[in-house]
This record gives structure tokens, C-alpha cells and sequence, in this order.
């Protein structure tokens, strides 16, 4: 969420051609963002992608695991990292209980994040993190279940960089949304709240 819709306008006014409907989000960052806030309309929902093993994975796989799904690119300086090492931290802070949450990693940036490169990615913020990527419309129609932004944004040469909403969605074991966690939450707060919805 760093760079926003100022960017994306201001692209959009100098010139760079619009990118294909199916590569960025169809909603504006705001209309988004007012939807996952103020809860207005359902998250989540459906998702057929593939893990950082090659193998195909769907929502169901998931069931019966509170699901921690976290929308982002490896590529990602800051925000994404630190998100997702928090979310690691809070699992381990969990212990046993703990393991009856599957956190999730999709990444926005299908492109450059290939299932091997997710492989070498998704371990270095827990041993359970999973790394999901699909084609463009799969990762597209995931995103937009979830009501997350996100957009390229060109940069030098053939370099870009990916605007995209960075929450981190909590889905009951039911399927259920139940919530969401905003950026920079820290890992203790994450696992107070998590707590009470797990087994002892
Ligand atoms: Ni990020």
C-alpha cells in the first residue's frame, strides 16, 4: 500500500498504455480498501493456484486449518517481508496450537514469482508457510475474492514494482472470513488474537 493511487493515476496520465485487466486489480486501491475496512461486501472465497512444489492447491485443501492468507511479491522490499516474518514469529509463539493454523503466501507478481522461486522464498519465514502462484487470471480471480489492490508499477527499463493492499486475512476452519490483521502488526499481537479461536 506504500505507493497507492497517486502513482497509479499519475501513470496513467503520462502516457503508460493501461496494463491488461487481467495482470491488476479491476477495482480502484480505495474502493478496495473501503470494502476490506468497513467489511461491506464478503472475503474470500474460492482459489485454484499452485505451491511452491508445483502441486495444484485449492481452498479446500486448507479446511479445517484457520487459514492466515497474506496477498504480496518476493520481490517486495519491506512490507511483505516484515509481514511475513511476523506471521512465522506468531506461529512459533503459538506453539502446538499453532500447527492448526496453514498460513499462506499468493503472490501478485505471477511473472517473476514462479513456483521455484517461491520455494526458495517461503521457508525463510516458516517451516509451514505456503507459497501459492497460478497464471494471471488464477491469481487475479484470488485476489479479487479476497478484495486486494494490486498494480504494476513500471519502473527504469524493464524493471516494475507491484502497488498491492497487504493485509492478513484470518479464515476459520469452516471457510469462514472471520477478519483481517492491517500491516506491521506485531507478532505478539497476532498471537493474543489468534489464540482464543484454537483448541487449547
Ligand atoms: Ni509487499
Amino acid at each position: 500500500m506504500k505507493l497507492g493511487t497517486v502513482v497509479l493515476a499519475a501513470a496513467m496520465l503520462s502516457g503508460i498504455a493501461p496494463l491488461g485487466a487481467q495482470t491488476q486489480s479491476s477495482r480502484s486501491a480505495a474502493e478496495l480498501m473501503d470494502a476490506v475496512m468497513w467489511n461491506r461486501e464478503p472475503i474470500g472465497g474460492p482459489f485454484a493456484l499452485v505451491d511452491q512444489n508445483g502441486k495444484p492447491r485449492t481452498n479446500e485443501d486448507f479446511r479445517g486449518k484457520v487459514m492466515l492468507v497474506y496477498f504480496g511479491f518476493t520481490y517486495c522490499p519491506d512490507v511483505c517481508p516484515t509481514d511475513l516474518q511476523n506471521i512465522g514469529l506468531a506461529l512459533d509463539q503459538l506453539g502446538p496450537a499453532g500447527e492448526q493454523i496453514q498460513p499462506l503466501f499468493i503472490t501478485v507478481d505471477p511473472e517473476r514469482d514462479t513456483a521455484e522461486h517461491l520455494k526458495d522464498y517461503v521457508p525463510m519465514f516458516h517451516p509451514r508457510l505456503v507459497g501459492l502462484t497460478g497464471d494471471a487470471a488464477a491469481v487475479h480471480a484470488a485476489a479479487a475474492a479476497y478484495r486486494t489492490y494490486y498494480a504494476k508499477i513500471p519502473l527504469k527499463g524493464d524493471d516494475y514494482t507491484v502497488d498491492h493492499s497487504s493485509f492478513t486475512y484470518v479464515v476459520g476452519a469452516a471457510g469462514q472470513y472471520l477478519g483481517f490483521f492491517p500491516p506491521g502488526t506485531p507478532p505478539e499481537r497476532i498471537a493474543e488474537s489468534l489464540r482464543p479461536r484454537l483448541k487449547p
